[in-house]
Parts: C-alpha cells; structure tokens; sequence
C-alpha cells in the first residue's frame, strides 16, 4: 500500500514536470510559490502518508502551521540543529526567500481558529505532566495559539509524529537523529518516553488549525 502511494505520488509529479514544461511558459516556472511546493507536496500532501524513518509515523501536517515557526524549522534543518536527513537535504536547497514564501503558504491553509480551551479535559496523569512542564505557557491556549510566532502550533497534529518530536529533543544527537534545542532539549528530559507518549497522545487528540490538504499541480 505504501509503495503504490509512494510510486503514484512519484507518477504524479513526474507527470506534472512534464505537463508545466510542455505548457507553461518558460517566465512563469521556476519561481512561483507552486512551483516551490511541488517538492513538498508528495510527503506534506498525502493524507495518512507515512515515513518510516526513525520509525513508522505520519509526516507531520505543515498546512496551518505559523509561518515563522516553518521558517524556524526549515533552518534548523538547513543548520544542521535539526538531523533528520530527508529534510536537511530539502532545506538545504532553500533560500531565505523561498522559506519564507513555503511559510506565508502554508500559513494561509489554516482551518478556522480553534477555542481558547481544549474540548476534551486530559486525563489526571496528563493535566499532571502538562502542568510539571507548563506546556500551555509556551504553546497558547489549546495548544494552538504559541506565545511566540516562531514557536510551533501542536494542538491535533498528528500524535505518532509530536512522540517522534519528542524524543528527537531528548535524543544525544548524531548524524541522523536528534535536535538540538535549548528550550525543549531541558524540557523533555524531565520526562519517561511513556509520558511523551502520553503527552502526545492527548495533544494531538485535540482539534488543531492544522490539517492535510491535498494539492495537485493540475489545477
Ligand atoms: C520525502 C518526504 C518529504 C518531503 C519531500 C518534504 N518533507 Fe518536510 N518533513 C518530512 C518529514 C518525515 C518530516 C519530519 C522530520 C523530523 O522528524 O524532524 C518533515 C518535517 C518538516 C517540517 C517541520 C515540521 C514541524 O512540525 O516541525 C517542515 C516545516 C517541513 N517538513 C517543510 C517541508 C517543505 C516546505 C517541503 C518542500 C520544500 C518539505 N517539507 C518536503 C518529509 C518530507
Ligand atoms: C519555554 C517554552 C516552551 C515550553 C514550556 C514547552 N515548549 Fe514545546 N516547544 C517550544 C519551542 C520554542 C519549540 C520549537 C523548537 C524547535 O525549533 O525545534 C517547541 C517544540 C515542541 C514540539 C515539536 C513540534 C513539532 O511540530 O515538531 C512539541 C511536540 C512540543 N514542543 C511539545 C511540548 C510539550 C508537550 C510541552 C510540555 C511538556 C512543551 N512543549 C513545553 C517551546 C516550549
């Protein structure tokens, strides 16, 4: 199943260079925002797609994230804080500027605004993790209104990948695992990897603004 999503959405694209290079006139190609997207669209792009590095979990929902923290991230990927390899071969190609239009982008695709508290109470041992780490500080109300533009919005995002996140702060990095951040490296170590869990199960239960949007180049 994977393999036929993963050769499909190669056929996709390889069929869509074809196309714009067939009809699109050579001006208006290389740099227009889609065209910039088309290289994310067959991870970002495909509802329930999964990557299987370091282990098996959904690529994480870009559409509806705050622009400045994708920048954030498309640089810790380029700078070498974030190790995962797939993605500092991508960010490495970008530019400041193509960062920033990929952010404005993908911003823009936002489900409506959630409410200020979460529908679902946690459970007592999460409302206690939460509270040891105090989350909501940082993050916003319902996990999807961060105090800082550039910290990350989590609220629904998909729970496999925030336990993946998770433990890439606590990892020692090396050449492919890891990230190195002074803010969430000290918090994560406060916790058990079944606490992640946890943690990331109830967050990501959450309605978010974040969602899969499925985009095509044949528009
Ligand atoms: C081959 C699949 C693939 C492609 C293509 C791809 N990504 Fe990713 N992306 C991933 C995976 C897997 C992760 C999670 C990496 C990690 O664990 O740090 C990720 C993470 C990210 C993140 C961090 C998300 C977060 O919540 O921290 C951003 C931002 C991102 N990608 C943007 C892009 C953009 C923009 C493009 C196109 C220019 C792109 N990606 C292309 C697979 C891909
Ligand atoms: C002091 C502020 C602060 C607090 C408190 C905090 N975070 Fe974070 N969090 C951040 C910042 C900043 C980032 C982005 C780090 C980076 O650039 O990789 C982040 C990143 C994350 C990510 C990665 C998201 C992604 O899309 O990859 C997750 C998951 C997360 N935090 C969950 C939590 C949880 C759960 C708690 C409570 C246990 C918590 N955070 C407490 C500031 C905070």
């Amino acid at each position: 199943m994977r393999t036929t999503t993963r050769l499909l959405s190669f056929l996709v694209v390889a069929c869509a260079t074809t196309l714009s290079l067939a009809q699109a006139p050579a001006a208006a190609s290389a740099t227009t925002i889609e065209s910039k997207a088309a290289m994310c669209i067959g991870c970002h792009a495909i509802p329930g797609y999964q990557s299987s590095f370091p282990e098996v979990h959904r690529v994480p929902m870009i559409s509806g994230q705050s622009a400045k923290y994708i920048v954030a991230a498309l640089n810790a990927y380029k700078n070498g804080d974030r190790k995962h390899p797939t993605m500092r071969g991508i960010a490495g190609g970008l530019t400041e500027q193509d960062m920033a239009d990929l952010g404005a982008y993908y911003e823009k695709q936002a489900k409506p605004a959630v409410a200020d508290k979460p529908a679902k109470e946690p459970s007592a041992q999460v409302a206690a993790l939460l509270q040891k780490a105090a989350c909501v500080s940082c993050h916003g109300a319902n996990f999807s209104k961060p105090i800082d533009p550039s910290y990350p919005k989590i609220a629904g995002q998909h729970p496999d990948y925030l336990f993946v996140s998770l433990k890439a702060y606590k990892a020692e990095p090396n050449n492919v695992v890891g990230r190195s951040n002074g803010v969430m490296g000290g918090i994560v170590k406060q916790f058990t990897n079944a606490e992640l869990k946890a943690l990331a199960q109830y967050v990501g239960s959450l309605e978010g603004e974040m969602q899969v949007k499925p985009q095509s180049r044949f528009r």
